[in-house]
């Protein structure tokens, strides 16, 4: 029988696995963190991790390895991989194998979306868990509020508040910390299996109004613009983003643009039992 408080969390090294890990430490579990850099095995066990497993995710036999002796594993797939279907699928198939109690499959916000090709995939990947037979709790998280970390500076410099899109389309942004708090309480809690769980924030807003809040939090103002998509092209491929990436983000913001990515946070409330970070509580608490 597996030890049942053992969590796996594959992508452990990523934004998503970091916040993860510092929410499942609240709890009474063990964390076997999944990296492939050995450079990170220290940070990561200062951040929380017990266990380290070294590898690539696709070298099948280390996921095994991985897999085996978990009570519960978290599969957060590296972002926008043109192989994730077969990696979740991979998974499952040994989650079952190896007699998991649940997986729990982080998802996306409206996986039906497809003419986004990750969307698609993790559509797959839900379609796949949902008939194997293998207790799971998928989760469908929206676009993060983090995606300003990247770009803040260049917001309090310029005084220009400019993502690829549309300044009209809305999101329904989320905290990854109250993400987090919410795959914490899930993996934790019992009540979560055969449940797919819509997790997004708490409004709706575009660009004006992100631009219009960071002006209320800090003072200073913030005008919004679209940033052309051969602008954001051009600065992908001069940090090195390989080509089929950029692409696939690229199609990801014209999607974006015409449609934008509402969601809904009632759940994501329930399961967190308080209000969700509003945008303005996260700029002031995290960036301003
Ligand atoms: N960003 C959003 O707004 C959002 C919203 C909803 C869902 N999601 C989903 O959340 C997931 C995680 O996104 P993220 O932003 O946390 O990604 P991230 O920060 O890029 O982290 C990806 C992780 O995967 C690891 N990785 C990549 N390729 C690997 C391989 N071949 N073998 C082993 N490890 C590998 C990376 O390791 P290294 O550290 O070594 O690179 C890193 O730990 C994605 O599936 C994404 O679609 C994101």
């Amino acid at each position: 029988m597996p030890d049942k408080t053992s969590i796996l969390v594959t992508g452990a090294s990523g934004r998503t696995g970091r916040a993860v890990i510092s929410a499942l430490k609240m709890h009474d579990v063990t964390i076997r963190g999944y990296i492939r850099r050995r450079e990170v095995a220290q940070e990561l066990k200062t951040l929380g991790v017990d266990e380290i497993v070294l590898g690539d995710l696709f070298d099948f036999s280390v996921l095994e390895g991985a897999v085996s002796g978990c009570g519960h594993v978290i599969h957060i797939c590296p972002p926008m991989n043109p192989r994730e279907t077969e990696l979740a699928t991979k998974v499952t198939d040994l989650c079952l194998k190896h007699g998991v109690r649940r997986q729990l499959l982080y998802s996306v916000l409206h996986p039906l979306l497809s003419d986004v090709r990750h969307h698609n995939l993790k559509l797959k990947a839900e379609e796949y868990l949902v008939n194997s037979g293998q207790t799971y709790t998928i989760l469908q998280p929206g676009r993060y509020m983090q995606h300003h970390v990247p770009i803040w500076k260049e917001i309090m410099e310029t005084g220009r508040h400019r993502m690829p899109f549309s300044v009209d389309a809305k999101f329904n942004i989320v905290d990854l910390a109250d993400l987090a708090e919410a795959v914490a309480n899930v993996l934790t809690g019992d009540g979560h299996a055969s449940a797919t769980y819509q997790l997004a924030g708490p409004q709706a807003l575009n660009q004006i109004d992100m631009a219009r809040i960071i002006s209320e939090v800090t003072g200073k103002l913030i005008a919004a613009e679209p940033k052309p998509a051969d602008e954001f092209r051009a600065g992908a491929k001069k940090i090195g983003m390989p080509a089929d990436r950029i692409e696939q983000l690229c199609i990801m913001n014209e999607h974006y643009d015409k449609h934008g990515l509402k969601g809904n946070c009632n759940v994501l409330e329930w399961i967190l039992d308080r209000p969700a970070t509003d945008f303005a509580t996260y700029i002031k608490n995290n960036l301003a």
